[in-house]
């Protein structure tokens, strides 16, 4: 059940081009947030709060991690300590347990949920290797999370190895895969995925309202339908 509440900003801290962290007081949030969720939260100066990914989870805190795309996230990045924001969560599915190795593909800002995630299978001893590409080092943020090994590629080849995330991409047949990054990837992927057997989740960062299933503002196009 998700809960409504005012989260005290602990701590904002910045993690590269235009992207950021900050640690919320959520214990309600923290004590039930499993990786795959995410909260609305309160932007200042905006009527709508913004869906944010759950990065991470540390007794009564909740780290979120966001770039700034808009007016909204770039209010968020000047919000300072002990400001209190209004959120609502944890929303959305988490992310189903593996039963097999784990392959996590993080695109751009899309890493945030696989982080989480990624902490998760560390814990629980599973096997699992997580793919992050960005356009170029600057916006890398895998430095502030040394206890998650990543596979890193750049599109210009300023860090890790030249290309995107689905260059990097070995799949065997029992492999299950976790991909969240912008649109054009995840097409990308179903195109690869289309000859295989493999079960594939993704994460969808499409625009939302209410983040709850009421106002029908983020149904995506499936070929199965309209979800
Ligand atoms: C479930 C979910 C989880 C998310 N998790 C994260 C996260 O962990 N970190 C993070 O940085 N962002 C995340 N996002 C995206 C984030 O919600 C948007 O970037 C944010 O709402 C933009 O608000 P804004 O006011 O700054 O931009 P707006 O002024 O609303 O829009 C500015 C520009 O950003 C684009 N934009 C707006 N919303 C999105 C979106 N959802 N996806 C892609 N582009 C968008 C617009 O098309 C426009 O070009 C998530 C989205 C969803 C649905
Ligand atoms: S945002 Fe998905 S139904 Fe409202």
């Amino acid at each position: 059940m998700p809960y409504e509440i005012s989260a005290k900003v602990l701590n904002k801290i910045w993690l590269s081009k235009n992207t950021y962290l900050l640690e919320l007081f959520a214990p309600q949030v923290a004590s039930k947030a499993k990786p795959g969720q995410f909260v609305m939260l309160e932007v200042p100066g905006r009527f709508l709060r913004r869906p944010l990914s759950i990065a991470g989870v540390d007794g009564n805190r909740v780290t979120i991690v966001f770039r700034v795309v808009g007016e909204g996230t770039k209010n968020l990045s000047l919000v300072r300590r002990h400001t209190q924001l209004s959120a609502f969560g944890p929303l959305g599915k988490p992310f189903p347990t593996p039963e097999s190795k784990a392959i996590l593909i993080g695109g751009g800002i899309g890493v945030v949920p696989l982080i989480f995630f990624a902490r998760e299978l560390i814990k629980t001893g599973q096997n699992f290797e997580l793919i992050y590409g960005e356009k170029s080092a600057e916006y890398l943020i895998n430095e502030r999370f040394p206890d998650i090994r990543f596979r890193i590629f750049t599109e210009d080849g300023s860090k890790g190895e030249k290309g995107t995330v689905l260059d990097g991409l070995k799949i065997t047949k029992d492999d299950v895969i976790y991909a969240c990054g912008p649109t054009p990837m995840i097409r990308a992927l179903k195109r690869i995925l289309e000859t295989k057997n493999n079960t594939c989740w993704v994460s969808l960062e499409q625009r939302m309202a209410c983040g709850i299933g009421v106002c029908r503002g983020c149904v995506v196009k499936l070929e199965s339908g309209y979800k």
